[in-house]
C-alpha cells in the first residue's frame, strides 16, 4: 500500500459562526494562544506523512497562503533585531519538504465539492481531508496519523469518529458501525446531520477523513444533499456500496473550535500546557475561579 503523502483542507467555508472577528479573517486563521488553527492542522497531516497540503480556498482568505509563505521583511527584522528564536518560529512554520498548492472553490456548495475541487491535484491516490476547525490533541502521532495507519494496513477509507450526546446528532455526519474480525469498527452507514429520533447512533464523524480515490467520481454524480450543499457524507454512503469504510475511535481530545465554546476550551487547554506560560495561567485561573460567582451571576 502506497503511504498517505496528500492532505486537502477545506477552508472556503464563511464562518459565520465567529462574525465579527471571521469578517475579514478566515476563521481558520483564529489563534489558539499562538499558532492559528490552520498551522496545527498542517502539522497533523505533516506528522501523518503527508508532503502535499492542498487548500482549497475562497473569498478573503488571503492570510492562509501568506501564513505558510516566506515572509522576507519580517524575517530580515528579526534577524537585525538578533531574534533568533522568533526568527527560527517563522522560518520553521512547515519543514522544507512539505509543498504548499492552494486552489479556489469558486462557489461555496458544500464539504462535498470543495474536496471534488482538489481532484486534478490529488489524481489516484488515497488522501487525508483534515477540518481545521476540529482541532484535535491526539495522541500516537495525531488523529491523522493514526487513520494513515489503519488505511495504510487495510487499504481502505477511514472515518474519525467520537460518541456525542444524542441530541447532538444533527451537527454531524452520523455512522453506524459493525465490529470487524479484525476488531476494526466497519461503517455499515452514514448520513448527514439526521434528527434525534432518525439517527441510527450517536457515532459522529469528527472533521478528519482518509479516503480512497474512488470517493471523486462518488462525489461527481453526489447531488445536493442536507442544507443544499453537496454532502462528502452522501458521497461516503455511495461508496460504501462498492468498498470498505472504517470508523476509527481516534486516541485523542477533540474541541470543536467551530463554536465559541469549544473554542474557549481549547484556548484555556492549550494555555494550561503551554510551556512558557502554562503555569502564570493556571494561576490566574486558580484566582479567577475563587471569585467566579460574581462573574458568572453577574
Ligand atoms: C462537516 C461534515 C459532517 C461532520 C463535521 C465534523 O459538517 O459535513 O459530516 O460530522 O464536519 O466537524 P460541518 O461542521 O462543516 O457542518
Amino acid at each position: 500500500m502506497r503511504p498517505l503523502r496528500k492532505a486537502v483542507f477545506p477552508v472556503a467555508g464563511l464562518g459565520t459562526r465567529f462574525l465579527p472577528a471571521t469578517k475579514a479573517n478566515p476563521k481558520e486563521m483564529l489563534p489558539v494562544v499562538d499558532k492559528p488553527l490552520i498551522q496545527y492542522a498542517a502539522e497533523e497531516a505533516e506528522a501523518a506523512g503527508a508532503e502535499a497540503l492542498v487548500f482549497v480556498t475562497g473569498r478573503n482568505k488571503r492570510s492562509i497562503p501568506d501564513h505558510f509563505d516566506k515572509a522576507y521583511e519580517l524575517e530580515a527584522e528579526l534577524a537585525a533585531a538578533g531574534k533568533d528564536g522568533l526568527l527560527a518560529v517563522v522560518q520553521n512554520i512547515l519543514p522544507p519538504e512539505v509543498s504548499c498548492i492552494y486552489l479556489r472553490q469558486a462557489e461555496a456548495l458544500g464539504l462535498g465539492h470543495a474536496v471534488l475541487c482538489a481532484r486534478p491535484v490529488v489524481g489516484d491516490e488515497a488522501f487525508a481531508v483534515i477540518l481545521a476547525d476540529d482541532l484535535i490533541a491526539g495522541g500516537d502521532g495525531g488523529c491523522t496519523a493514526q487513520m494513515a495507519r489503519i488505511y495504510e494496513r487495510h487499504g481502505c477509507s477511514v472515518v474519525a469518529v467520537e460518541e456525542v450526546p444524542p441530541e447532538d446528532t444533527g451537527k454531524y455526519g452520523i455512522v453506524e458501525t459493525r465490529e470487524g474480525p479484525d476488531g476494526e469498527l466497519r461503517v455499515t452507514s452514514i448520513v448527514e446531520k439526521p434528527r434525534p429520533e432518525e439517527a441510527p447512533s450517536n457515532l459522529a464523524v469528527v472533521g478528519r477523513y482518509v479516503l480512497t480515490p474512488a470517493i471523486f467520481d462518488k462525489l461527481a454524480h453526489t447531488g445536493r444533499g442536507a442544507g443544499g450543499e453537496i454532502q462528502l457524507t452522501d458521497a461516503i454512503s455511495a461508496l460504501l456500496e462498492d468498498e470498505e469504510v472504517i470508523a476509527h475511535p481516534f486516541a485523542g481530545r477533540r474541541y470543536d473550535c467551530g463554536s465559541k465554546l469549544g473554542y474557549l476550551q481549547a484556548t484555556v487547554e492549550y494555555g494550561l500546557k503551554h510551556p512558557e506560560l502554562g503555569r502564570d495561567f493556571a494561576a490566574y485561573l486558580r484566582q479567577l475561579s475563587g471569585g467566579m460567582d460574581a462573574w458568572t451571576t453577574g
